[in-house]
């Protein structure tokens, strides 16, 4: 489907900045939409001749809809958009005498232009029409609740004629708005309570206010409930900027183990400050979760720092004993158990440092890698170089795959560059000995291989049951943990490349 921008600039000739006003309204229009009882449609004009599009489009979540279709892209001329027109022409809200019928149900028009002011602040062109449409079918003598919030979404439709509304938007306010349905308290241009919505009363309850609210101060009140001096101050002064016709930050209130998150808006239809309206929202729930998670990330960072330092510990006491030990196999065979421990303990360092579950890959192979090349570093100088990425990989994968690396890099350098004395018969001369770690992604699958230059495999090697202790931890772990495949096989232009074909998905 196709946003607000990519219709507006496919069909009109609005400016960057009228497009990012009228962003701005979808982005909070809800509230009026709610408070309305009605749909609301953002039409912009496509030419002069009174067609009109729609870019946008809410629901009311209080009431029925007055359109079950999508009406975002439709473009619409003659009598059915008349009424957008006069708006738009004459900058003023138009309300419609008779009813209109979509299909069976019967509808009330509206159309509330929207203007943005100019940098100067003064009232600007009309850029838009918001169509305010009401589904008649349900409607009945309205309660006290609806009259309120008729009354206070009257005033919202003016602030966005005169350009007032919404207020301007506080970077990092990542928990959702309170809405209309969550809790809602208008207060007059003195700030005292005019009205306030039951499950508004019910939040102010939860924070240890049980009288009503109505001719309560509502700044005072914010004042007197808070835990935290300082916040009760912040949340009043938010509800005094409000009343002084700013648009606040949202604030969060703590009082008796309960949080409420309020949004203060100004009420100043036609310029004049008239009171504000503040939504409440009962968060205690969601913050009591924040906090838990937080908690539990911190925990786990914990858990994986410890299991670190054991592995290395365990490495450091495997070292110890070989160096006591006299016997050379022994002594290489404690050697190679601690590199594996070691390169374990590296993921769980890497966990450890990070906020989740999942860890960069990339840094961990290199590391691994330049530790391989050290143990054939006093026999042959080899090469080692990594091509493609392994990007983020998550843990259950990342212990099992560093092990999985690391036997291969171990017997690239030391049976594809043998130390001279030994086997005789080495590299060309010509070729720089080099092993290279190649990784890309492909199809929700990891693509791996370890590929050496080197002296090539035995002749006799079987690459399905050949090999010691490395080669069956490689297997065990490819088949087993990783549900994956591996390969080794010769290269055709000499040396051996191992291929890892490893699933990404959960099974
Ligand atoms: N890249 C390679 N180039 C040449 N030969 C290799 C290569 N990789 C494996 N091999 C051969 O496969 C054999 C089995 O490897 P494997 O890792 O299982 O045992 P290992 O390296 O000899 O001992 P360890 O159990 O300590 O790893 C090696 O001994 C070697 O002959
Ligand atoms: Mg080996």
């Amino acid at each position: 489907m196709s946003t607000l921008r990519d219709l507006a600039e496919e069909h009109t000739k609005l400016r960057p900045a009228d497009i990012d006003h009228l962003h701005r309204i979808a982005g909070d229009w809800q509230l009026l939409s709610d408070l309305s009882f009605a749909d609301l449609l953002l039409w912009v004009p496509v030419d002069d001749d009174g067609t009109f599009l729609c870019v946008a489009q809410v629901r009311p979540t209080t009431a029925p809809t007055a359109y079950l279709d999508d009406q975002v892209g439709r473009i619409v001329g003659g009598p059915e958009v008349a009424h957008l027109e006069v708006a738009y022409r004459q900058g003023r809200i138009w309300r419609e005498g008779d009813p209109v019928w979509y299909g069976d149900v019967p509808a009330r028009h509206e159309a509330i232009p929207v203007r943005l002011r100019t940098a100067e602040g003064e009232a600007g062109e009309v850029i838009a029409v918001v169509g305010r449409d009401t589904n008649l079918s349900t409607a009945r003598t309205p309660s006290q609740l609806e009259l309120n919030y008729l009354t206070t979404a009257d005033d919202l439709a003016q602030m966005i004629a005169d350009g007032t509304f919404p207020p301007p938007r506080h970077p990092g306010e990542t928990t959702s708005a309170p809405r209309v349905g969550d809790g809602l308290v208008r207060l007059d241009a003195g700030g005292k309570v005019t009205y306030a919505s039951p499950n508004a009363q019910s939040a102010y309850r939860r924070l240890g206010y049980a009288s009503h609210l109505v001719g309560e101060d509502l700044a005072k009140l914010h004042r007197r409930l808070a835990s935290d001096p300082l916040d009760g101050t912040e949340a009043a002064n938010g509800i005094l900027a409000a009343l002084r016709g700013e648009g606040p930050p949202r604030r969060e209130i703590d009082a008796r183990g309960a949080t409420m998150l309020t949004r203060a808006l100004p009420l100043m239809p036609a310029g004049v400050p008239i009171g504000a309206l503040v939504l409440v929202r009962d968060i205690t729930e969601v913050r009591r979760r924040d906090r838990a998670l937080i908690t539990k990330d911190a925990t786990i960072r914990e858990i994986h720092h410890r299991v670190k330092n054991n592995l290395q510990t365990v490495a450091a006491l495997l070292r110890l004993q070989a160096r006591r030990v006299a016997m050379p196999e022994a002594r290489v065979a404690l050697e190679e158990s601690v590199r594996r421990v070691a390169s374990i303990a590296l993921v769980h360092e890497t966990l450890s440092m990070s906020s989740d579950e999942a860890v960069e890959f990339d840094g961990i192979v290199d590391r691994v890698a330049s530790a391989a090349t050290e143990v054939a570093a006093t026999e042959v100088s080899v090469g080692m170089r990594r091509t493609g990425s392994f990007g983020v990989l998550p843990a259950e994968i990342a212990t099992s795959l560093v092990m999985v690396l690391n036997e291969l890099l171990l017997n690239a350098v030391e049976h594809g560059f043998p130390p001279v004395e030994e086997g005789g018969e080495t590299a060309e001369p010509d070729v720089r000995p080099e092993v290279v770690v190649s990784a890309h992604r492909h199809r929700k699958q990891l693509h791996v291989s370890v590929t050496d230059n080197g002296r090539g495999l035995p002749a006799e090697f079987d690459a399905d049951r050949g090999g010691r202790l490395g080669l069956q931890i490689v297997r065990a772990l490819v088949t087993g943990e990783l549900r994956g495949s591996i390969e080794l096989r010769p290269r055709p232009t000499g040396g051996t490349e191992a291929v890892l074909v490893l699933p990404l998905a959960k099974a």
